[in-house]
């Protein structure tokens, strides 16, 4: 590697560990001196009681670039990468564990994805082809899949849950990520801004030295963190926008049954009118309600496009509105009349593959058009 390789901040966030400082440490030293990386080692402390911030201090007469920031207040894995980035100097960041689960030398691979091949966040993944995990009991396997599972819709990433990932500064410089977030690599990949993420093949092991501080509370932390991200605007973005339009279809049945009560001529049969044309005046009406609610809640929370020109936006959503209607109408005319989908069952059928299908268009034309950033 060049003289002018960007320089990497290691951030290790640390509770009691102290055996395990004498083996790190000198380990990423010479994985990281071996490939010419220059780099900085941040052990990141909650002030544990037994002395792995000495334990870091007696080891750096022979690695000055290690030291170790003692924090006193806001304890915790999450807050304690936070504050870390804050610490780190370099071009590029990689946190990782302390208890070499995480395969130091696997660094130089995570590193070069961001510094080479144009990556914004590289990820050291057990769930990618080459990746696993080893000496794990069946019941943390299956818990940590289902914790991935429910995951999934938010990010591509197959392990979002590792602890062990590098990324570029700016995908975290403008990022609101909170210290409560409780897996912070999903937290990174919901709330960060970048376009190419890597996984990088890594078998995790299970620590050997000192024991795990992740309790039984873990779970009910990560399923609050999970709905925090869910609701997080621009997450998860066709989720959202099937739960907005069920609402939509809410106030769009709501408001027609509110008007042909109020201004119907009958209110005990809501489809008896002196003109015909009254009835598609009030469905038009609660249409056109409907499609601002949708609009509304779409721009601002499914796609969180708010920045973007309003006006563009709304004329361009309530086209893809009405040609998705069009082709709504049209194919349910063709099911029925042409090809023979009548009675209880089959009616009920097509109504439902033809609403799938325009609900995918619907979609599509949001996302890709609509509210394009
Ligand atoms: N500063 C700080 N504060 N560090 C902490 C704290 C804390 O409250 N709790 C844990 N750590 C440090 C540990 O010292 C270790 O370096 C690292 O965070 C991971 O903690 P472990 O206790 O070893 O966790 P684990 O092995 O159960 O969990 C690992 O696997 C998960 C994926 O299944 C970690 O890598 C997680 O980050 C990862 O998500
Ligand atoms: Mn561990």
């Amino acid at each position: 590697m060049g003289r002018l390789a960007p320089m990497l901040s290691v951030i290790i966030p640390t509770f009691n560990e102290k055996e395990n400082m004498p083996l790190i440490i000198p380990r990423l030293v010479s994985v990281l001196e071996e490939e010419g990386i220059p780099h900085e080692i941040i052990v990141m402390d909650d002030d544990s009681p037994d002395g792995t911030a000495k334990a870091v201090g007696s080891l750096q007469k022979r690695f000055p670039q290690a030291r170790c920031v003692v924090r006193k207040e806001n304890k915790g894995l999450s807050p304690a990468v936070i504050d870390g980035y804050r610490e780190a100097r370099g071009d590029i960041y990689i946190v990782m564990d302390a208890d070499l689960s995480h395969p130091v030398e696997a660094v130089p691979g995570m590193y070069r994805a961001i510094a080479k091949d144009g990556a914004d966040i590289s990820v050291g993944s057990r769930h990618t082809k080459g990746g696993g995990i080893e000496n794990w009991p069946f019941m943390r396997r299956f818990i940590s899949f289902g914790a991935a599972m429910m995951a999934r819709p938010l990010t591509s990433c197959s392990d979002p849950m590792s602890g062990f990932f590098a990324l570029r500064p700016e995908v975290i410089k403008d990022a609101p990520l909170k210290p409560r977030g409780y897996k912070i690599l999903l937290e990174v990949l919901v709330k960060g801004r970048y376009n190419k993420v890597k996984e990088i093949p890594i078998t995790f092991k299970d620590r050997e030295l000192g024991e795990s501080k992740l309790g039984s509370k873990v779970m009910i932390y990560y399923l609050q963190h999970l709905f925090q991200l869910y609701m997080f605007p621009g997450s998860a973005p066709f989720i959202k926008f099937l739960f907005v339009g069920g609402t939509g279809m809410v106030v769009d049945l709501g408001l027609l049954t509110l008007l042909l009560i109020l201004l119907g001529d009958n209110k005990f049969d809501l489809l008896s009118f002196r003109d015909i044309r009254f009835f598609h005046l009030y469905q038009g009406v609660s249409f056109l309600y409907a499609v601002t609610w949708n609009f509304v809640w779409n721009r601002y929370w499914t796609f969180d496009a708010g920045k973007g020109s309003g006006s563009r936006q709304y004329l361009k959503f309530f086209t893809v509105a009405i040609i998705a209607l069009c082709i709504r109408s049209g194919l349910l005319y063709l099911a029925v009349e042409e090809l023979g989908f009548k009675g209880m069952p089959l009616y009920h059928i097509a109504v439902v593959i033809v609403i799938a299908f325009v609900t995918v268009i619907n979609y599509l034309g949001s996302k890709l058009w609509a509210f394009k950033k």
